[in-house]
């Protein structure tokens, strides 16, 4: 075992971790980021279309309408204070990056160039207004390249293929964490003044997702397993156009550049839902009218999926009918949406140029996940009680800004901006923090639950207990969600888990990059993070944003402008089915910018 210090850990090196990297090395901390993953390979890269930011190149524009379309999208759930600070951070964040020297798309005056996206209007919701930012449909991509090169330049230390399994606690703090070396099976751990996740998301819960292989929630499962609570996890997003069988996302900036949904009548079926915004609503509305398009018989070829068209000749003829005078041609699709022709010739033999694409909801985004404040400090109750030395910053996160839907765009400003406010405080923090001692034998818990799953005489091999949780998890507790599929999904969970615990078989028993042994790992995060989903999704009686109850299918203000929490309550590091979850509902939802102003009060969303 080897022991590292540092003032500051990063575990993770997505948007939100370089940028927090960036920043307390910035101001003077002696900063490791460590990742799973080489940095420029994290799922930050799957983010397409583009970053938010009221910058007004094209159209006039203002943080406060932002903040808006943030609140409302959020279907009110969203703290109002933390989508204020997103949407006013966003401006500089994105000339920050300018600067740094990401190859934006540009107006012809050289401006950096925006497009339209769900959600995104001016005036308080009077009309589409373009606000994404964007580098072709490689947007998130292009902020990895650009972050990267800034920490190594900065010289932030990196411990890449080093997977975090552990929290390390100590005296009520956090005081580093453990990781593996993947490459030789070594157990590391990194003492530090304070510790950030900034892990992503955990949509490999679901069957059908955008998210790669990696996003297993490793990070949240750890801070989890620790007595930190996860906030919102009954608030997960199914973003509306993921390629039909594979679920790879296929950006909104489609629809962003005039791509229409059609069913299987070639009809524009977002005409009847939202029929104002159309294929622009919120990405909860517009995954929803797929599906009861889909139950109504309409999907293409009386199958689960429906079309995206962006043929020139169609987008044109919605434009001329809108009353629009822009026009497409096929260079401009090829040069603006490049990213996406090519996965759509590759995975689904499709040209995007000459056909419309298969699509259908996928598993894209996590609202929830650890509670924090506006500058990424972990806090653990209703009172805003800060953990000491323990940050999280992006998708990992709940700040929270997205409430029960997030914006297309907003997650990459969430990144950026809370990543970097993240990075500032713990610069702050370690200047006046002394280094509290590693617990004794910080690897003792991880090491002996390896040891457990790597020994272990069953006969399931991980990869078939997680397609069976991925399935049950679309089916229970998916788009749409109703009490008796929720209760029994909680049960289900348990069943999986119990199988986990007892029946697992793992044929590679080596040391050197034992992927065999470490999927079992991220499946059991899988597991309890799909467990506290489930649980929080049956606890709320109401439906809002991405969660959508059959058998409750109101918005209940009246009891739900509250966040829920979380909290696993075990006496073993590693949960069995002895552990019990217990919920809070005592957070309130932060009205602040309604208790100004009456248009952020929340109201019946229309589109
Ligand atoms: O559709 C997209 O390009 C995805 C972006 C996002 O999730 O914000």
């Amino acid at each position: 075992m080897q022991t590292h210090q540092f003032d500051a850990i990063i575990v993770g090196a997505g948007g939100a971790g370089l940028m927090a990297a960036l920043y307390a090395s910035k101001g003077g901390a002696k900063v490791a980021v460590v990742s799973k993953l080489y940095p420029t390979r994290s799922h930050t890269g799957a983010a397409l279309g583009g970053i938010g930011a009221a910058l007004g190149n094209l159209d006039e524009d203002k943080p406060l309408w932002h903040a808006y379309d943030t609140v409302k999208g959020g279907d009110y759930l969203a703290d109002q204070n933390a989508a204020k600070v997103l949407a006013e951070n966003a401006v500089d964040a994105v000339i920050e990056l300018e600067h740094m020297g990401l190859p934006f798309d540009r107006t012809p005056e050289g401006r950096i160039s925006q497009r339209r996206f769900g959600g995104h209007t001016s005036n308080f919701g009077e009309k589409a207004v373009r606000r994404a930012c964007h580098a072709a449909d490689r947007t998130g991509h292009m902020i990895l390249q650009t972050l990267y090169q800034q920490c190594i330049k900065n010289d932030v230390k990196f411990f890449v293929e080093f997977h975090v399994v552990d929290v390390a606690m100590n005296q009520g703090h956090c005081v580093g964490c453990v990781a593996i070396e993947l490459g030789t099976g070594e157990f590391h751990v990194f003492h530090a003044k304070a510790t950030l996740f900034a892990t992503g998301g955990w949509g490999r819960v679901w069957q059908i997702t955008s998210n790669a292989h990696s996003l297993t929630g490793d990070g949240a499962a750890a801070v989890y397993r620790r007595g930190v609570p996860m906030q919102d996890m009954e608030f997960f997003q199914f973003h509306p156009t993921g390629l039909y069988g594979l679920g790879v996302l296929l950006t909104e900036g489609i629809r962003g550049e005039g791509g229409i949904l059609l069913n299987r009548h070639g009809e524009r079926f977002m005409e009847k839902y939202a029929p104002s915004i159309k294929d622009l609503a919120s990405r909860d509305v517009v995954s929803r009218s797929i599906y009861m398009e889909v139950r109504a018989g309409n999907g293409i070829g009386g199958k689960d999926y429906v079309h995206l068209d962006i043929r020139p000749q169609t987008v044109n003829r919605y434009l001329a009918e809108a009353g629009e005078t822009r026009r497409v041609d096929e260079a401009f699709v090829a040069r603006v949406l490049a990213e996406t022709l090519d996965v759509c010739r590759t995975y689904a033999g499709v040209d995007p140029l000459t056909e419309p694409m298969p699509i259908q909801p996928t598993a894209h985004y996590a609202m929830g996940g650890i509670p924090t404040n506006v500058d990424a400090e972990v806090v653990i109750d209703e009172n805003w009680t800060v953990l000491p030395g323990m940050y999280a910053a992006g998708e990992c996160a709940c700040v929270s800004c997205h409430g029960a839907n997030r914006l297309g765009t907003n997650s990459l400003v969430d990144l950026i901006v809370f990543g970097r406010r993240g990075g500032m405080k713990i610069a702050e923090y370690v200047k006046g923090a002394d280094f509290i001692p590693l617990p004794a034998n910080p690897t003792g818990e991880s090491e002996a639950e390896l040891k457990r799953i790597r020994s272990s005489k069953g006969k399931t091999r991980p990869y078939q207990l997680r397609q069976d949780m991925q399935k049950m998890m679309m089916a229970k507790v998916g788009v749409f969600r109703e009490g008796k599929a929720l209760a029994e999904a909680v049960d289900d969970v348990k069943a999986l888990r119990e199988r986990y615990r007892t029946d697992l078989t793992i044929d590679d028993q080596g040391y050197k990059f034992n992927t065999d042994l470490m999927e079992a790992w991220e499946l059991g995060c899988l597991l309890d993070l799909a467990e506290a989903t489930a649980v929080s999704a049956l606890n709320r009686t109401e439906s809002r944003g991405g969660h959508s109850r059959e058998d409750y299918q109101e918005r209940d203000d009246e009891k739900w402008l509250v966040h829920t929490l979380v909290t696993l309550k075990s006496d073993k590091a590693y949960a069995d089915n002895s552990a019990t979850l217990e919920i809070n509902t005592n957070k309130k939802v932060d009205m602040s910018l309604a208790a100004e102003d009456p248009r952020f009060v929340p109201k019946p969303r229309v589109y």
